[in-house]
């Protein structure tokens, strides 16, 4: 096992940092204040190649292994965890399931275009009644001619109203399950396809996340993603990679808050000393540090082992549940570090706690990464 990263790894990591602290931290404030969609700095990302870094280079993209992609992911989560997952939603969930399952006709057409942020993707798996229980889609998909009609309703889709592509999870054969599922790439702009509510949130304000509405959507046949009956294991090999990076976002946002506690308890005196001086302090420190070296070896290698092909759904939802708890725990002991200034919004530490929540819940919520992990090893 190697515990170093390649010099091109560490090359990408370097560059993304170093565009994340200039062009995304001095604004990552206003974007959560505000909550409005950060359009140009995701054109800025785009044209640097930021949102096609997994994609091979034949079509538009940066060609660079998963690892250097997760890192990516870290990096930007660092400055603002909403432009994390803007990205990660993108290519995990919105770019890979066509490179991986899409005719070379989808390729072609969407592909080149995605890399290089000129089309931004989500993915539309969620329902008001099917949140966990994935396969318990209402949403329908009835096949006319040389075309499908949807009707239904999902709901928290990330990237709502701003993409342009939707990979739609949608039943065509119901009384299957899960193996009546199919999956669709739905283009913003189809008729009978509409934008609902914009949901107001407690953190990973910036980021888009609203309900989408089918009312006899008409999609062409062509639009369909691998076949009949396919989505539903479209849709979970895909957040297998998905997970790893919700892990690579966790840990950006965990690094941040202990990168502000240690910066601020070496500054702040009390009783006549920098607080960092107290053993209380030091052991926080200490335990915080730990978590997050594990937290980053566990993405680091379902990373590795999805570069390489091997399976990874087990370590995949080991590293998103390490890492989300990680974040958790560490954004948390990063407010109580900075006492009541860590209260107070003059202090990035309390955005870290709101961002880190919803990682323990979206692709997943912990306690369906424990089924996956149970699944897997029994
Ligand atoms: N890869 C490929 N196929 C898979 C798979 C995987 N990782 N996991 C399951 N499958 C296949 C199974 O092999 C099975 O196929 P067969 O019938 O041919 O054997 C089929 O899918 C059904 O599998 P299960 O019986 O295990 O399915 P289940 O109904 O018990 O559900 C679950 C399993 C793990 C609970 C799943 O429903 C799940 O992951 N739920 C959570 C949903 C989720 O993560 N949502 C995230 C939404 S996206 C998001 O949050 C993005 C964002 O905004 C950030």
């Amino acid at each position: 096992m190697k515990f170093v990263l390649t010099q091109e790894q560490q090359d990408i990591r370097d560059m993304i940092s170093e565009f994340a602290q200039k062009e995304i931290a001095p604004y990552a404030a206003k974007i959560d204040e505000e909550d409005q969609f950060p359009r140009e700095i995701v054109q800025k990302m785009g044209k640097l190649g930021l949102l096609g870094i997994p994609v091979p280079e034949e079509r538009g993209g940066v060609g660079a292994d998963f690892l250097s992609y997760m890192l990516a992911i870290e990096e930007i989560s660092y400055a603002s965890a909403a432009l994390g997952v803007i990205l990660a939603v993108h290519s995990s969930l919105g770019t890979l399931p066509i490179l991986k399952f899409g005719s070379e006709e989808q390729k072609q057409r969407y592909l080149p275009k995605m890399a290089a942020g000129e089309l931004l993707g989500a993915f539309a798996l969620t329902e008001p009644g099917a949140g966990s229980d994935a396969s318990r889609l209402s949403t329908r998909a009835v096949k006319q001619g040389d075309h499908y009609v949807l009707n239904g309703s999902k709901i928290f889709i990330t990237n709502g109203g701003e993409a342009d592509l939707y990979i739609t999870f949608a039943v065509t054969d119901p009384g299957q399950g899960a193996n009546g599922i199919s999956a669709f790439i739905v283009e913003k702009g189809t008729q009978g396809f509409s934008v609902g509510k914009k949901e107001k949130k407690l953190g990973l304000n910036g980021s888009a996340t609203t309900t989408l509405i089918f009312e006899d959507a008409v999609v062409p046949a062509t639009q369909l993603l691998g076949q009949e009956g396919e989505g539903f294991k479209i849709a979970m090999s895909n957040l297998d990679g998905g997970r790893i990076g919700i892990g690579a976002q966790a840990l950006g946002i965990a690094r941040a808050a202990f990168d502000a506690a240690l910066a601020y308890t070496k500054q702040r005196e009390q009783f006549g000393k920098p607080v960092a001086e107290f053993q209380g302090v030091q052991f926080m420190l200490a335990d915080m540090a730990t978590r997050i070296e594990a937290a980053k070896l566990l993405v680091y290698r379902a990373a590795t082992l999805r570069e390489q092909g091997l399976p990874c759904a087990k370590e995949a939802s080991i590293a998103k549940l390490f890492a989300t708890d990680t974040a958790m725990a560490v954004t948390t002991d990063a407010v109580q570090l900075h006492g009541g200034y860590g209260y107070s919004k003059e202090y990035p530490v309390e955005r870290y706690m709101r961002d880190a929540k919803v990682t323990q819940i979206y692709e997943g919520t912990n306690q369906i990464q424990r089924i996956v992990i149970a699944k897997n090893l029994l």
